[in-house]
Formats: structure tokens, C-alpha cells, sequence
């Protein structure tokens, strides 16, 4: 509930009220509220009175404006760089290239973290949607730097089944709004369990946050754009963080390697300034692109679930057919949906799988396929087998998912303005999915 002046806002969603007052106050489960005017009583389920705390948001009410964009997706997209800029800045030492996330979580004293992190057997992670495809690149980062067995999770899949839950697991769960039905479910499952809960949330004082053991913040401002932009990437360099953290705690991770990433990382936002000039790539695109009958989007490695994220978006805004999958799939089924009016966006970086996804590119040009690559710059071959070709700066392997998701959106975006939809607020979607 918000309380401003003469009345009381009630939303699931902070986002809601931020408009109206920076004054809120949370119910918690089975609680009720009687409001008159500005007045407002909360009762417990069994009807007592309880005193509610009054906590001040601290996001701006210009925040949750367009500030000039013609749509809050646009303008959240444009927002990235300074996002992900803000979701490292408390956890890397800029003068040392150094990283300190682990003990930010608030889950370990300073003189338990590294027993604690030694003792990790296997973390899962589990989410919903975009930030489920945010958790499978963190679970690929954290096997490939720290080597501790990780797997990941659909909330709504996970609450229904009986996990089987190893000992010494840690569980990730993340949560732009930290309202998700699904995930709050998660979390409370696996409390009883008693598995230690980190969670990584958008929103502070969201029921996610409130209640899991360890906290992080993508500290993405106010996301208002149903389909969800900077909190992905922002999570996206969380997650990153996490991975480095943890190999160098368990001794994995050695000092250059540790020096080599975090420089990558602090340029990352840098580079995803200069990869916004995309947008006019997109925005010229668009009107050829929005004909297709469909969109598959490929990818391997730390780049396939950007590939499905990239599918999402489409699908979500631009209400086409959009599927991801993993590039070394193509050929054992999709290779068949592939004609002169299917697109292929593939995500071909210059990383160690480069060679392989130019070869299943190749397979999905001569079917016919209409090529829309995402490359490294430089990478001529790539660009000579592309009907469109789009050249993300040079990075760390790692760090290319952040480059490679704004081309995504901005696709995304476009598409869907260039068919007259309602980018920010997409039909049948809700921005917190606070139901089953
Ligand atoms: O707030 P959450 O991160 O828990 O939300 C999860 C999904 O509901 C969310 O990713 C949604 O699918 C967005 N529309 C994706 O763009």
C-alpha cells in the first residue's frame, strides 16, 4: 500500500505507486487492510490489529518517466550501460580489478566465507522466464569458472515435483519484482527444506527480498516495460560476478585471470554504449523483418539462453513465432522449418565454439534461410554468409551475453512498433505475475 496525501494506493507492485508516493507499507500473507481516505488499519488472519512499518522507497518518482523516449522499453534499453553499471559498482574494486560479491550477501560472517564457499557441493538456481534464462547464464559461468556442479530451474516446474536436493546446496533464486507467485513458492519450499536462499531482486522490500536468507540487487531502477530489459542484464553481470567470486574463494581463480575478467566486466558498460547505435540497424530492419512467417534464434554455450531470450522477446512484443535453440540442435529437427521466409538470427561471437556455429549457419543458409548474425567485428566470414550482419565490439566470451542482449531487445522492439503494437504493455501480459 502506498500512503500519500489524501489516500491509499494499493498495487502488487511498487512500480504501481511510484508515481503517487515514495510511502509504503507491506502486507504481509493472510493480512488484510481496512483504508478510509489516507487512513489505513492492518489486521493479522486472525483479525488483531498489527502496527505496520512505513518504509520510503528510495527510486525517484523521474525514474518511473519516459524522459523523452516514445516507450519505457526504449528508454530502459537505453538505460543498460548505466544499469549494469551500478549492479557491479558495489562489488568490484576498480583500482585493484578486484571482486568482492560473496560476502555482500549478507549469508556468511567474513571469517565463515570461505569455509562456507569451500563446502558448496552444488548450487541450483530457479526463476522464472527472462530471469530464468538470466539464471542458465549464470549457471554456465559459475560451472566454467568455480567448477561446482549447478543446475537450473523453472519455478512452476520445481515447486511441483519432489527435488532431490543434495547436501550443501546453495539456491539462487532471482526475481526482478520479487513477487513471482512461482518463485515466492520456490522459496518458501525450500526454506523448510532448509537450504540457504540467496536472492537476487530488482525491488527492494519485495516478498523475495524480505524473505530468502542472502540478498543481491540488480540495482536497475524502476523497471516499467512489461517485457523485462535492464534487469536481465543487470542480473546478467551479477551472475558474472558471482561465478568470479566464488572460483577465487575455493582457489580456482588465479589473480591475472581474476584482473583479466573484472577489466572486461568494468568495459562492458562502455562497449554496450556504443552497441545501441544498433537501434537504427533495427529500426531500418524492421519493416522488412516484421513479414517473416518466423524467427529461429541460435546460439551455443553461455549464447544459447540469450537465444532464448532473444526468442521471448519476440514472441512477447511482437506476438510472432520465435523459438531458441541451441545452434548444435538445428539439425536434429528445426533445420526442417527453414525456407526463404524463416529468419535466422544466430549469435556467432568470436569465442571457442565460433567455428561450430558458422558451420550451422552454413546448414541453415543453404536451406534458405534468411541470416541475421550477431558477430564480433572483424568476423568477414560470418558477415559474407549473412544477409544482415551486426558487429558487437571484442570481448571476453563471458561478458558477450551483455552485448549481444540489446541487439535482442532493440530486434524486439521494433518489430513490434513497426506491426502498431504496444510495446510496453503487451496484451494478456502482466509486468508481476503474482498468480499462478
Ligand atoms: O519479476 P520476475 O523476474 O520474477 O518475473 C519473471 C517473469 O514474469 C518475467 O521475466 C516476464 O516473463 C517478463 N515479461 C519477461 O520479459
Amino acid at each position: 500500500m502506498g500512503t500519500a496525501k489524501g489516500s491509499v494506493l494499493i498495487a502488487s507492485d511498487v512500480q504501481a505507486i511510484l508515481p503517487y508516493t515514495k510511502k509504503v507499507v507491506y502486507l504481509d500473507d493472510l493480512e488484510t487492510a481496512h483504508v478510509k481516505g489516507e487512513a489505513f488499519q492492518v489486521f493479522d488472519a486472525n483479525g488483531k490489529p498489527v502496527e505496520k512499518k512505513v518504509t520510503t522507497i528510495d527510486w525517484t518518482a523521474e525514474q518511473a518517466k519516459k524522459e523523452g523516449y516514445p516507450h519505457f522499453m526504449l528508454k530502459e534499453i537505453f538505460e543498460e550501460p548505466r544499469a549494469v553499471a551500478r549492479a557491479l559498482a558495489p562489488h568490484v574494486d576498480v583500482e585493484k580489478h578486484a571482486v568482492d560479491i560473496l560476502s555482500h550477501t549478507g549469508l556468511w560472517s567474513a571469517n565463515q566465507l570461505s569455509a562456507a564457499c569451500a563446502s558448496i557441493d552444488r548450487i541450483i538456481i530457479v526463476a522464472c522466464c527472462t530471469s530464468f534464462y538470466a539464471a542458465q547464464v549464470g549457471g554456465y559461468l559459475i560451472e566454467q569458472f568455480a567448477g561446482v556442479a549447478t543446475s537450473t530451474d523453472i519455478a512452476s516446474e520445481f515447486r511441483y515435483r519432489k527435488p532431490v536436493i543434495a547436501k550443501n546446496t546453495l539456491a539462487i533464486l532471482i526475481s526482478q519484482s520479487g513477487e513471482t507467485a512461482d518463485t515466492l513458492a520456490v522459496l518458501r519450499q525450500l526454506k523448510k527444506m532448509q537450504v540457504p536462499v540467496l536472492s537476487i531482486s530488482n525491488v527492494k522490500n519485495s516478498t523475495v527480498d524480505r524473505e530468502a536468507d542472502g540478498r543481491l540487487y540488480m540495482n536497475a531502477g524502476p523497471e516499467i516495460g512489461v517485457a523485462s530489459t535492464k534487469a536481465f542484464t543487470a542480473t546478467l553481470a551479477l551472475m558474472h560476478l558471482l561465478a568470479l567470486d566464488l572460483a577465487k574463494v575455493r582457489g580456482q581463480l588465479k589473480l591475472n585471470d581474476e584482473s583479466r575478467y573484472v577489466r572486461a566486466l568494468l568495459a562492458a558498460p562502455a562497449q554496450m554504449e556504443t552497441v545501441l547505435a544498433c537501434d537504427k540497424f533495427f529500426s531500418e530492419a524492421a519493416a522488412t523483418l516484421k513479414n517473416y512467417k518466423g524467427f529461429l534464434y541460435m546460439g551455443r554455450g553461455v549464447n544459447y539462453p540469450i537465444a532464448l531470450e532473444g526468442a521471448l522477446k519476440l514472441k512477447e512484443l511482437a506476438y510472432m513465432h520465435a523459438e531458441g535453440y541451441a545452434a548444435g540442435e538445428m539439425k536434429h529437427g528445426p533445420l526442417a522449418l527453414i525456407d526463404d521466409r524463416m529468419a535466422v538470427v544466430m549469435l556467432a561471437p568470436s569465442d571457442s565454439l565460433y567455428e561450430k556455429t558458422l558451420s550451422n549457419l552454413e546448414e541453415a543458409k543453404a536451406r534458405g534461410g534468411v541470416i541475421i548474425s550477431i558477430g564480433t567485428v572483424g568476423n568477414e566470414k560470418l558477415r559474407a554468409l549473412s544477409a544482415r550482419y551486426l558487429a558487437l565490439p571484442r570481448a571476453e566470451w563471458s561478458v558477450n551475453p551483455l552485448l549481444e542482449s540489446i541487439p535482442l531487445q532493440l530486434l524486439a522492439y521494433h518489430v513490434a512498433n513497426a506491426l502498431g503494437h504496444d510495446v510496453d504493455q503487451p496484451r494478456n501480459l502482466a509486468k508481476s505475475v503474482t498468480v499462478e
